[in-house]
């Protein structure tokens, strides 16, 4: 139906006779003579129609915002001095002479322009007409560029594009499960996979060699501006390779993705061990923009009469920190409360802090609530490891470690978004030296996934799990998680300790994974790999908010599609035939 994108129209088509389709972004009457502003996919051209031209004149009279047209016309120079420099198409205009009225639109609940304030909700229920925009138009059409640019490294670099199922059984990725009935197997449910880890690594034993994927992954775990129940991985995994080598691989891909995208070179990627990580920026994804860092000061608080120190000090699961922030007395203290209120969404009971408004007075220079609580000596040591000046503040937090580096951790990224500390546009690092477990109420559980390569023994691991390190590496770039993988597991032996380790007795083992344990008995080469997060890195790459702006139809925080309304309920008989009765909530309660 169309010789040219709208988009498309440049000099080179002068005097040629065009055929443009696509919406009415603006008309304009202009004494006697309309303009129509009309939009594709490619961008925006400006149609002149006539009087003279009757028929199309009075169509063109007639049409609103967002009706679809079909116009021919003649490509001409704009008059001098109607050039617009801002539009790529800026320099030429069609004199529309024929058109078509393909199809009338009803006014929409928002206009299709750049950068309009509408609320959220809105723009997900008419998710077709927000995708319109040019500004989520150009994000999707970057995505499939970088989709398109990955497939390229990854098959020149001799990988395999294998499609995984996703109704599956559960992968233990951390989250929970969506689940699936059968109607086949009633009482019996599929899962969801939270990502293709088990189905990736059987293709080593099949000897695959080298896999990837641009795999659906489905996680019911709460949601955040970084996370999507439903998402997309780039999913790769490799045999007879290195740690070093699968990382050379991944950061080679990311290193040319940027340039190929963005023109940009990426600096180095420094490694990290997770503790140094936690010990320094609170965090396994610090954003090393931010030159701000927390220090321990555990070993000072020791001795002090103040519980609140010297407990979680004492505490071997303890941590008692300080983060300094250069010029900080200027805060108000409407501006501490406030930082108080967000440190408490990460567990914080409160948090301290002293303003040095004057280093070379010693403590009549200080101000804070708390310096009666700690002897001046301490203060001052406080003072000296902090490298603390006039002017400065330092806050303080003293609870359970992860308490501690999470809200610090936190604190110090909102420090520099809200004061402008973030410096340079991209920072990226390989997080390394992982733990194999945390310990949480119900006792080790696996930091990555229970298929990590540890890098001690069995037997060390089963006689001292928390001191069990990996074989795993996460990509942070500007505080996100990347991606992230591990070498794995390749022998039975090992892979049953580690199940013991996490309290999965042999029954359960064979149950749940006895497929991968019976794979890794056939000859199962030493393997790893790793995943990106596709929409975080098209979130990063584009600067968007949110990965929900990078997927076309994302759910909301509350994992519903408010377009759709799903989910929604089903007929009785649809219950029936999978043999599932719902309970009411007020059933539960009983
Ligand atoms: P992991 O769980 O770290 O590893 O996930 C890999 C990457 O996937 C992205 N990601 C998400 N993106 C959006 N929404 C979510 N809910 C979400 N969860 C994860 C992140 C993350 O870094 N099977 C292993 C990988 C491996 O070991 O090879 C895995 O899934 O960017």
């Amino acid at each position: 139906m169309r010789s040219h994108y709208c988009g498309h129209l440049n000099e080179t088509h002068i005097d040629e006779e065009v055929t443009l389709c696509g919406w009415v972004h603006k008309r304009r009457d202009h004494g006697g003579v309309i303009f129509l502003d009309l939009r594709d996919r490619e961008g925006v051209a400006q149609v002149v129609i006539d009087p003279d031209t009757e028929e199309a004149f009075a169509l063109a009279d007639s049409v609103r915002g967002e009706y679809v047209l079909q116009i021919k016309g003649l490509v001409r120079y704009r008059p001098e001095g109607t050039l617009n420099k801002d539009m790529p198409t800026g320099k030429v205009e069609v004199l529309g002479k024929e058109l078509v009225l393909l199809n009338a639109s009803e006014t929409p609940p928002f206009q299709m322009d750049d950068h309009q304030k509408v609320g959220e909700e809105t723009r997900l229920k008419y998710r077709f007409l927000d995708i319109r925009r040019p500004e989520m138009l150009n994000k999707l059409v970057f995505r499939s560029k970088v989709t398109s640019a990955i497939r390229s490294f990854l098959d020149a670099d001799g990988f395999l594009d294998v499609e995984t199922p996703i109704l599956t059984r559960a992968t233990p990725e951390g989250a929970r499960d969506y689940i699936v009935p059968s109607r086949t197997h009633q009482g019996s449910f599929f899962a969801l996979p939270q990502s293709p880890q088990l189905f990736k690594q059987l293709l080593m034993v099949s000897g695959v060699d080298r896999y990837y994927q641009i795999a659906k992954c489905f996680r019911d775990e709460d949601l955040r501006a970084d996370r999507q129940p439903e998402f997309t991985q780039i999913d790769i995994e490799t045999s007879f390779m290195s740690e070093e080598q699968i990382m050379e691989v991944a950061e080679r891909m990311i290193r040319g993705l940027f340039k190929e995208m963005l023109d940009v070179e990426l600096p180095e990627f420094p490694r990290m061990p997770y503790s140094e990580a936690m010990s320094r920026f609170g965090s396994d994804k610090p954003d090393l923009r931010i030159a701000l860092e927390l220090q321990d000061v555990d070993d000072l608080m020791k001795g002090v009469e103040s519980k609140i120190f010297s407990g979680p000090a004492n505490d071997p699961k303890g941590r008692v920190a300080a983060l300094k922030l250069p010029q900080g007395t200027k805060l108000s203290r409407k501006d501490i409360d406030n930082y108080t209120k967000y440190v408490g969404i990460y567990g914080a009971k409160g948090l301290a802090y002293i303003k040095v408004n004057d280093r070379a007075a010693g403590k009549e220079g200080l101000q804070s609530p708390i310096l009666k609580f700690i002897p001046d000596d301490v203060v001052e040591a406080i003072m000296d490891r902090v490298g603390a000046e006039t002017g400065d503040l330092v806050f303080f937090g003293s609870d359970k470690a992860n308490v501690v580096s999470e809200s610090l951790g936190a604190l110090r990224v909102k420090l520099g978004e809200d004061l402008g500390l973030i410096k340079g546009d991209w920072a990226p690092l390989w997080v390394v030296d992982f733990p194999m477990f945390e310990e949480t109420d119900h006792g080790w559980t696996s930091i990555h996934h229970p298929f990590t390569l540890p890098s001690c023994s069995a037997e060390e691991l089963v006689s001292n799990p928390g001191a069990a390190l990996s074989r795993a590496y996460d990509m942070v770039l500007n505080g996100t998680e990347l991606g992230g993988g591990s070498l794995r597991i390749y022998k039975p032996e090992l892979q049953k300790a580690v199940f013991k380790a996490l309290n999965i007795g042999d029954e359960e083992a064979q149950e749940k994974f006895g497929f991968l344990l019976d794979a890794l008995k056939y000859g199962c080469p030493p393997h790893g790999g790793l995943a990106f997060g596709l929409d975080r890195i098209v979130m990063l790459m584009t600067g968007s908010s949110s990965i929900r702006d990078v997927i076309a139809f994302p759910k909301t925080q509350t994992a519903a599609c408010v377009m759709t309304a799903a989910p929604s309920e089903v007929e009785p008989k649809q219950l029936r035939e999978v043999g599932i009765r719902v309970r009411k909530p007020e059933e539960d309660k009983k």
